[in-house]
């Protein structure tokens, strides 16, 4: 029996533009093809100096497209139906004019309009001269792109068509299609039926009636995680401190303030959850006497006597039985790595997700967060900056691969 091949049925746009690895998209056409998916070729007008139409239109069983219209035949050439027509959309070769244009929304062609219509995942193989690769303007379009999602297979090492040796060789047609391979085969989902606890949030610690010892956590990246989980079809309990967006819808919710409330919440859930995750900023001391009435403006320096707050998730550690997986968040401001090493070991945890404080791109109140993820056999997974909801993406993937592996 032949084996199923994850391309099957699957629709693969490939577009082509102008560089001399143009004359290897054949190769990765016959590829697909052999391994059942429909491809649909597109060029750039410039990508017809290196390879023809003709070639691809034969190997791809389908007309290799360029124009918005068919002249002859007065057809339109639809951008929106071939965008949302594609199942994985792969661009290659793409030169660093590809690149600037991507990045900016410039559609001057038909590819560039079909790749700003598509919603489908988007991947690039760049190939251009070494300096061209290395250049400030080319690396970060491609930062640009990273972060709205799109996936670079980098270009390899070796001798360029300018007659200099370097990195900005397209990468071979067969390990692209073993990329978009991998991409398509569908993960094990390790989160399916699982029942994850979700901390989010900052906590208030009251002074009186009217003030409280807070922080600036908005909820924003524990909401993203919730709703990521109830997207791959775990049962979540959410519980969530003082936030400044709304829940999810489909969690079972439930809003505490202080640390004490939290805590209180926490030990109820920990016991029935499979994997807790928290990503709550939880305030390590409350105020020892909260006054009944609105402390008044009296002497010029004011005291407040602080205690510790229990630590939740270290006391949730100490409980745990052996099935269940604990994930710790770490916000540091130096020596980021040590810090949120020890406290991987000193709550016992699985893993631990250090927010990046360093880029002006991750950050509390912000909707973008960059994340390192750390495990307990030494492994660590970096996720660059990016749209919080997108780091929630990768942070489970990762996290499902990862346990998959070690406690499956
Ligand atoms: O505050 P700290 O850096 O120790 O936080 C690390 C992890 O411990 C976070 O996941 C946080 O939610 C958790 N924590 C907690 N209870 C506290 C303080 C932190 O559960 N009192």
């Amino acid at each position: 029996m032949l084996r199923k091949s994850p391309f099957n049925r699957k629709k693969i746009l490939i577009g082509i533009t102008g560089g001399i690895a143009a004359y290897k998209i054949p190769q990765l056409v016959r590829i697909l093809k052999k391994e059942g998916a429909e491809v649909q070729v597109v060029l750039s007008e410039s990508a017809k100096q290196f390879v023809t139409p003709q070639t691809l239109s034969v190997l791809s069983e389908r007309p290799a497209l360029s124009d918005f219209f068919q002249s002859d035949q007065g057809e339109w050439n639809n951008h929106v139906h071939l965008g949302l027509w594609a199942d994985l959309i792969i661009i290659a070769p793409a030169g660093a004019n590809t690149l600037a244009k991507m990045a900016h929304g410039i559609c001057d062609n038909l590819l560039m309009s079909v790749i700003l219509s598509a919603r489908c995942p988007v991947f690039v193989a760049p190939a251009m001269d070494l300096d061209m690769w290395t250049h400030p303007s080319t690396q970060s379009n491609i930062q640009t792109l990273e972060s709205r999602g799109v996936t670079m297979i980098d270009p390899e090492e070796g001798s360029l068509a300018s007659g200099l040796e370097g990195k900005g060789r397209m990468a071979e047609p067969e390990k692209i299609a073993q990329i978009l391979g991998k991409h398509l085969t569908p993960a094990p989902n390790y989160f399916l039926g699982k029942r994850v606890l979700v901390t989010a949030g900052g906590t208030q610690e009251a002074l009186d009636p009217v003030r409280y010892i807070g922080n600036r956590s908005s909820g924003k990246m524990g909401f993203a995680i919730a709703e990521q989980l109830l997207s791959l079809g775990a049962e979540v309990d959410l519980v969530y401190g003082a936030v400044s967006v709304d829940p999810p819808i489909g969690s079972n919710n439930h809003q505490t303030l202080s640390a004490q409330a939290m805590n209180e919440a926490c030990q109820s859930l920990f016991p029935q959850c499979d994997v807790l995750i928290m990503a709550a900023a939880v305030a390590d001391y409350h105020s020892v006497d909260i006054a009944k009435e609105k402390i008044k403006k009296s002497d010029e320096t004011l005291t407040l006597t602080l205690a510790k707050n229990p630590d939740i998730l270290k006391s949730l550690s100490d409980t745990k039985k052996t099935h269940q997986v604990l994930v710790g968040f770490a916000l540091e401001t130096e020596n980021e790595e040590f810090h949120a090493q020890q406290k991987l070991q000193k709550k016992n945890l699985h893993c631990i997700v250090l927010n990046s404080l360093k880029n002006p791109k991750a950050g509390f109140a912000l909707d973008t967060n960059e994340v390192t993820l750390f495990c307990n056999d030494g492994n660590q997974f970096h996720i660059p900056a990016q749209e919080k909801n997108q780091v929630a993406v990768s942070l489970l993937n990762i996290l499902g691969d990862w346990l998959t592996k070690t406690h499956s």
